[in-house]
């Protein structure tokens, strides 16, 4: 709820903001840039009376003297009947420049204020306002809700690259943005008289009628200092019996011209100190710090609309509408999903829309949207895997959320969705059955596994749930299989025929959605894959449906998708891939792995791999800062046969990208695996994570197994075990 709230207003006012918040960003950048260049004077010292006095005496027909919020003093006069302003010195009185505003400043202030027009642009001004508020409320809560509390708003984030700017700008400018909000509303309520402006009613104060005074004769200004100043109009030569106004921060006086006499004074209401205070705020006029702080949160603003627009439109263009989605308060069955890469979405779509043709109110929404309670008397839970079967991105707070359940228990039934590959099959899922039990909900059904989003393993479960729930179900599952990407062959290499492992570097080139669209307008509308070494592609072959995973090389900045498959023994998928050809199209969607990556303040990075697990590894190599102390233990068999990434590691260890790389291969004489290295080399390694390196290993399982035994022995000695590296995330692995 609190997204929508936060990403409609964002949707549909993302233009007004982006313009309110720009042209306030140029307003506040010439504020403080006025505040910055005004003369600096003591203006306590500088009395009134006779400052005026040689203004009168210099220039003919002045009839304003204003003092800015930044301490210039602005002469408004007539000259033969047209009105002049010109800036004068404050201490002498002496004209210095024409105070003339620019016209393109005046049409951006115009701009900002009343969108070029009258009230109606006005009311569009009051509503930017509003809404920027909503937005800096509804924003704050949500980071607060996302991260788990205040303090915790002050920790690094996390995330993709627009997101994450739009996280970290909205944290940094949030203040600014919110004084400017709360400042441009009150603003924006009093112009609409709908608070008070507090400004004391227009009274008509009459003078004596006798000749003018000198203005150092009048006892009505002798008090005054420029200091006090905001505005004195003098009277109309024409009229005797007008009087001198003179405004000040705390009142307004009228002053006989002729005797100095005070004929009446008006202090200022609070109503009008609010507002006073609200609007100096606003401007920041004359503050230059303020101006500045404004002037970069306004332009802060102004990205952040652009941003959050990019975010709204990327979500709903990548997740689609869930088509009759009943409230969760009028549900009588929530289906909750917990997903990373968003293929379970498609499962739960598909038995939403099911569920919902038999005449049931289905509530779908993400695991951690788990409403406090519901009247639902069924919950359906569809939980994906990730990382070391652990919780996915949906589903992150689930767990603790079903501990603040209320009133009665629904009965949950559970499934999984996993991969077989990974040692903890459908962990997640067990993990929620546990938490679920532990709760005193009941289980209506057993939980079922899903491995490799098998389609016709989850619709020979949808009879089971058919049958519990007594409804007719009928599952179409094409939307769930229909997701990816095409990517086109350009370039393979080819490894390891002779020894008995033929391995294939495979470089594919993303095939634009629209071929018609501008590359980067499909990048910032999302439409194009973003991953980075160490993510993963899931590949289907085309006699399966089941994808399998393969580790990235490259980043999608280069425009190209790089892997390096092993041809396994009668494998389906690693045979298709070994047999395409350069200009051979592939379906394939991008796996986020952000658990699989270099620490930048890692002293060192160890990286550790056999076969094609070295793939990532030349990743993170490439990427490395040269200088940073890299190195890589690779494992292959014949180094005239297999040496994988060969080239690009010399040319790392040239650029300095990679400080050491140890090979080693075990069909040649002497020969020896990669876990040997790691024996041999046990002092070193021992010195660099104490020194605060990170390891990170790739490859099969039996090779990570044989690696993680050298490890722990080497590092015994420093009374580390492997599994306080693991939760201190300076041990990584990405092993199958
Ligand atoms: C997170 C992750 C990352 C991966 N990264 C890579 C990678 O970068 N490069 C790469 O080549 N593979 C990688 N794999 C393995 C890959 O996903 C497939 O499992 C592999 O290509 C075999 O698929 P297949 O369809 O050819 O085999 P299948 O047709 O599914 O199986 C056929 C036969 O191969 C055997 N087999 C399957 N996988 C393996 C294996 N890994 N080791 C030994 N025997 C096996 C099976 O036991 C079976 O006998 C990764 C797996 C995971 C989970
Ligand atoms: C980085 C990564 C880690 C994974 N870890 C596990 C795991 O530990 N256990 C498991 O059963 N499946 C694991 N999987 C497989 C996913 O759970 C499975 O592919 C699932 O269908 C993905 O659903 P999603 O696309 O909705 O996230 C992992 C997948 C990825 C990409």
């Amino acid at each position: 709820m609190l997204r929508q709230w936060h990403a409609l207003p964002g949707l549909f006012l993302a233009l007004v903001l982006a313009v309110t918040a720009g042209t306030g960003a140029i307003l506040a950048g010439q504020a403080a840039l006025d505040a910055a260049t005004a003369p600096r004077v003591a203006e306590a010292t500088i009395s009134l009376a006779a400052l005026a006095e040689t203004i009168t005496t210099q220039i003919p027909g002045v009839e304003k003297i204003t003092r800015t919020p930044s301490g210039r003093v602005r002469v408004t006069y007539l000259e033969q009947g047209r009105p002049r302003s010109v800036v004068v010195d404050p201490k002498t009185g002496i004209p210095t420049a024409a105070d003339t505003a620019s016209p393109t400043l005046r049409m951006i202030t115009n701009l900002h204020r009343a969108w070029l027009s009258g009230d109606g642009g006005r009311l569009v001004a009051g509503g930017a306002a509003f809404v920027m508020l909503l937005l800096c409320l509804t924003g704050l809560l949500m980071l607060k809700r996302m991260f788990g509390g205040w303090l915790a708003l002050l920790r690094p984030f996390r995330g993709d690259g627009i997101r994450r700017w739009h996280l970290e700008l909205g944290r940094f400018a949030v203040a600014g943005m919110l004084l400017s909000s709360v400042t441009g509303l009150h603003m924006s309520l009093v112009g609409f008289e709908i608070l008070p402006d507090g400004a004391p009613a227009d009274v008509f104060v009459t003078a004596s009628g006798e000749t003018p005074r000198s203005f150092s004769a009048l006892d009505g200004l002798a008090t005054l200092s420029l200091a006090n100043l905001r505005e004195i109009t003098l009277p109309d030569p024409a009229d005797a019996s007008d009087p001198i106004i003179i405004r000040t921060d705390e009142a307004i006086r009228f002053v006989d011209a002729a005797t100095g006499q005070i004929l009446r004074e008006d202090r200022y209401s609070l109503a009008w100190h609010v507002r006073d205070i609200a609007y100096r705020l606003h401007t920041a006029e004359g503050m230059l710090w303020l101006s500045i702080l404004l002037a970069i949160s306004s332009a802060c603003g102004f990205v952040l609309a652009l941003t959050g627009l990019t975010i709204s439109l990327r979500r709903r263009f990548a997740s689609g509408r869930v088509r009759a989605n009943a409230p969760a308060g009028a549900a009588d069955i929530l289906l909750l999903v917990g997903s990373e890469g968003g293929s379970t979405m498609g499962f739960a779509k598909a038995l939403h829309r099911a569920l919902a043709a038999a005449g049931r109110r289905v509530h779908l929404a993400p695991m951690n949207e788990l409403p406090a309670r519901s009247p639902a008397s069924q919950i359906i839970i569809l939980a994906a895997t990730a990382g070391d079967g652990e919780a996915p991105a949906s589903a992150s707070r689930f767990i603790d959320k079903l501990a603040e359940w209320e009133g009665s228990k629904p009965n949950v039934i559970i499934v999984g969705f996993g991969d077989r590959q990974f040692p903890r099959f459908c962990g997640y899922a067990e993990q929620v059955e546990t938490a679920c039990l532990a709760h005193g909900f009941s289980l209506a059904m057993l939980t079922e596994r899903i491995d490799r989003q098998s389609s016709e393993a989850f619709a020979r479960w949808s009879e089971q749930l058919a049958f519990r729930l007594d409804v007719p179900l009928q599952l179409e599952l094409d939307e769930a299989s229909a997701a990816g990407q095409r990517y086109r062959v350009i370039e393979r290499e080819d490894y390891g025929a002779e020894v008995q492992a033929p391995t294939a570097i495979l470089r594919f080139a993303i095939v634009p959605r629209f071929r018609w669209l501008p590359a980067w307008l499909q990048h910032i509308l999302g439409w194009m894959p973003r991953f980075e070494p160490g993510d993963l592609v899931a590949i289907s072959p085309p006699s399966d449906p089941r994808p399998r995973f393969y580790s990235i090389a490259s980043a999608s900045g280069s425009g190209v998708l790089e892997i390096c498959v092993r041809h396994q023994p009668g494998g389906i998928c690693s045979g298709y891939l070994c047999g395409l050809t350069p200009g051979a199209e592939i379906m394939a969607t991008i796996r986020p792995n952000p658990a699989f990556r270099p620490d930048a303040k890692a002293t060192s990075l160890i990286l550790i791999g056999a076969g094609a697990g070295i793939a990532p590894l030349v990743g993170f190599v490439r990427n490395a800062r040269p200088g940073h102390p890299v190195q890589l233990y690779w494992g292959g068999r014949d180094p005239n046969s297999d040496f994988l990434f060969g080239k690009d590691l010399e040319k790392a260890q040239k650029a300095g990208r990679l400080a050491r790389l140890s090979t080693i291969f075990s069909r040649i004489r002497g020969g020896g695996y990669v876990q040997d290295l790691i024996t041999r080399d046990a002092a070193d390694l021992r010195e660099a994570i104490a020194a605060g390196g990170q390891i990170l290993i790739c490859g099969g399982r039996d090779m990570a197994e044989g690696v993680r035994i050298a490890l722990a022995e080497a590092l015994a000695p420093l009374g580390l075990d492997l599994s306080t590296l693991r939760q201190n995330g300076r041990l990584l692995e990405d092993v199958y």
